[in-house]
């Protein structure tokens, strides 16, 4: 079994020490960042684009995970692989060509994931799943940090890793967002899930603590 990779989301680090907060995440065995890019238009939020993606590549050896929450996403993405991103998933809500959009991750060496929200039919990760690296499966609705996980995403979770084992596409990963933490983390794994984004489950509290207690979550499942 290949790792299950924690994903701290920095949506709810402390911006005012933030050099600090990458730094724990380091130090707790965090395998990847993960970064929420939104522009107030495709969420009702507005976070950071490429600079601040560039000042976190400065710091860490980690690969940072691009999450684009934003219209018109093939305007940015070469901004974004630019500053450093070495993963960057795009919604399947919203645009038009996303087979094209997906293409156009890949074609710059990027590793490309489709996004898809709760309400969003699973068939869109079915018919894409050929075309990329993963798919992030959202487990609230995108745009906040600190959300209730939807409980009954994990039967949807399921399906799609059956649907992955079925097509001979186990390389796909499964990313989950959205309302992890150290008490529901075993489920969300066992439901199927290898990359785990977890933003206030681990930046609450103590983040090294948070991240340690949910690796041993993680391999107490003995997968
Ligand atoms: C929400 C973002 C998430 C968010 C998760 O739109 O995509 O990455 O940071 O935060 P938590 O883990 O607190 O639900
Ligand atoms: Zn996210």
């Amino acid at each position: 079994m290949n790792r299950i990779l924690i994903e701290p989301s920095l949506l709810s680090a402390n911006y005012s020490c933030i050099e600090k907060e990458v730094r724990l995440c380091e130090e707790g065995q965090a395998d990847l960042l993960h970064l929420d890019i939104m522009d107030g238009c495709f969420v009702p939020n507005i976070t950071f684009g490429p600079i601040m993606v560039r000042t976190i590549k400065k710091l860490t050896q980690l690969p940072l995970v691009c999450h684009l929450m934003i219209v018109n996403p093939e305007r940015y993405i070469p901004s974004f692989v630019e500053s450093g991103a070495s993963y960057i998933s795009v919604h399947c809500e919203g645009n038009y060509h996303i087979h094209r959009l997906l293409e156009q991750v890949r074609s710059l060496g990027v590793k490309s994931g489709l996004a898809i929200n709760p309400g969003t039919p699973l068939e869109y990760a079915f018919e894409n799943a050929g075309y990329c690296d993963f798919i992030l499966l959202m487990s609230v609705n995108p745009g906040f940090g600190g959300q209730t996980f939807i409980q009954s995403f994990l039967k949807r979770c399921e399906r799609l890793k059956n649907f992955l084992t079925k097509e001979s596409l186990e390389n796909v990963c499964i990313e989950v967002d959205g309302g992890i933490k150290v008490d529901n983390v075993a489920d969300v794994v066992l439901a199927g899930a290898n990359m785990i984004v977890s933003g206030s489950g681990i930046f609450e509290g103590d983040i090294v603590e948070n991240l340690i207690e949910m690796r041993r979550k993680i391999e107490e499942l003995k997968l």
